[in-house]
């Protein structure tokens, strides 16, 4: 029998319990978890009741993010799990594999180009192996989709079009979380993007090269007119003490969620992090539109947009090829800030795949089905990571660092591109890194 593979975590915040569950439950005959670390002892001491409560596991070793190096030259894990908030990614990468550990982070990979250059240095300097976790590549959905593109349907690929729209429940949770400072999360182009952006380069198996984009911040934040629209002047730096919670659609009783009120109300004493800060307060600097355009080396155009304050939910990816167009959508359901939601008779909504061949009849491809968290692609995802060796995968969804960084590099290079008002090459944020490893197209 081979040896279980030992992994500590680090960040034990709401992502991070799948990978307890994975680790200490459903994939525990290939690992094994050894220690926890974080800021917040309180989260960790919340983990450590839910692996004993609800996992019927042991309580591991506590560890403050100080204690990172000691935690790993006292446990010797194999691999170090990052969970962490993004901006501190790259730092918890670097040190473990410096240390000899493999890793397996959460996307994003890291926020920036300095911080990502620090990693490809990191990986060519000591040979250790960095999974980023993209669960969207498991999802049954987006894997019909690889798998029509791959046979060819539509031919080779010329363009993209690329639109998500993150509504006011799920798309305004961004501004009330730390998310919203772009020092944190690199914004909305780096932690939310690059899950979008790395289905393009994957639904392409193309790499980026080049990358135009403008945005702003029009809806949430202090300077964007709506506190004024919305007649919420006064308001307070949080809900739980606003004085403005009745005329607010945004507001939310963080006491209402047992899972919030335990993980972040109960835990604010450690760290004084506020996790229902008002979408309208002044320290919010990440934009909530966002257009950009990419050149690919295989000659493909990609046109992206985000926008995080609509009232439904959805994505459309359409494809333009020299044989025809393919088009992946999701409409979601309209819904208020509190998740509720609101009725849309004769509404269309769901997802489709629709397939329009050139000069032949055009077909509504029907979709597998799935179910699970993430549409399917987080038990997917924890199986492959985390068992035994797995099988030959023909869509290569277990990306490495050079995917990791293919697809935040796209959005540093857009925030970039925001800033300056040129188009950023891809090549100029970052050496020594090569091409992500991606299957091949059949082409016409
Ligand atoms: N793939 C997905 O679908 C998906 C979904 C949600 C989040 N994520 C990613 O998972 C990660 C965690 O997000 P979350 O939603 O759990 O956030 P969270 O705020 O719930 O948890 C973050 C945790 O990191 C801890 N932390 C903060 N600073 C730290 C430091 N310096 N060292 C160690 N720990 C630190 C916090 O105390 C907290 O426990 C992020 O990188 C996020 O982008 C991925």
């Amino acid at each position: 029998m081979t040896r279980r593979k030992r992994y500590v975590q680090v960040g034990v915040g709401a992502r991070s319990r799948g990978y307890t569950v994975a680790l200490v439950k459903t994939m525990k005959s290939t690992c094994e978890l050894v220690g926890i670390c974080d800021t917040n002892r309180g989260r960790m001491e919340l983990c450590n009741r839910k692996i004993v409560k609800d996992l019927k596991g042991k309580a591991v070793p506590m560890f403050l993010d100080t204690e990172f190096d000691a935690m790993i030259r006292r446990l010797k894990p194999d691999v170090v799990v990052v969970t962490s908030v993004d901006c501190f990614h790259d730092q918890y990468i670097v040190r473990a594999m410096d240390l000899g550990c493999d890793v397996v982070s959460e996307k994003p990979m890291t926020t920036d180009a300095k911080k990502c250059q620090r990693i490809v240095d990191a990986v060519n300097r000591t040979g250790r192996d960095l999974k980023v976790t993209f669960n969207c590549r498991y999802m049954p959905a987006m894997v019909q989709v690889k798998d029509l593109l791959m046979q060819g349907v539509i031919g080779k690929i010329l363009s993209v079009d690329v639109h998500w729209i993150l509504d006011v429940d799920h798309g305004a949770s961004y501004f009330r979380r730390w998310h919203s400072e772009i020092g944190k999360s690199g914004g909305l182009l780096l932690h939310k993007a690059t899950h979008h952006l790395d289905l393009a380069n994957w639904f392409l198996s193309a790499n980026p090269v080049e990358v135009f984009a403008m945005g702003g911040r029009r809806f949430y934040g202090a300077q964007s007119g709506m506190v004024k629209r919305y007649g919420l002047q006064g308001h307070s730096e949080r809900c739980l003490t606003c004085r403005r919670r009745g005329k607010c659609p945004f507001f939310m009783d963080i006491r209402k969620s047992a899972d919030l009120k335990g993980m972040y109300l109960n835990c604010e004493k450690h760290d004084g992090y506020i996790r229902d800060r008002c979408v309208f307060h002044k320290k919010i600097n990440i934009m909530d539109t966002m257009s950009l355009v990419v050149r690919y080396d295989t000659g493909a155009f990609l046109s992206y947009s985000l926008n995080a304050f609509t009232p439904y939910e959805g994505f459309r990816y359409a494809f333009n090829g020299n044989k025809g167009r393919l088009e992946f959508e999701h409409i979601g359901a309209p819904l208020t800030s509190q998740g509720k939601v609101l009725p849309a008779k004769g509404m269309p909504g769901g997802m489709r795949i629709r397939l329009y061949p050139h000069f032949k009849l055009a077909q509504s491809i029907p979709l597998k089905k799935f179910k699970g968290s993430h549409w399917g692609g987080d038990d997917r995802l924890m199986a492959d990571v985390f068992g035994a060796k797995s099988t030959k995968d023909p869509y290569l969804r277990a990306a490495n660092y050079a995917s990791g960084a293919m697809s935040i590099l796209i959005g540093a290079a857009a925030n970039k591109s925001m800033r300056t008002g040129q188009p950023v090459k891809i090549a100029s944020l970052v050496k020594g890194l090569p091409p992500a490893r991606l299957p091949k197209m059949k082409q016409w």
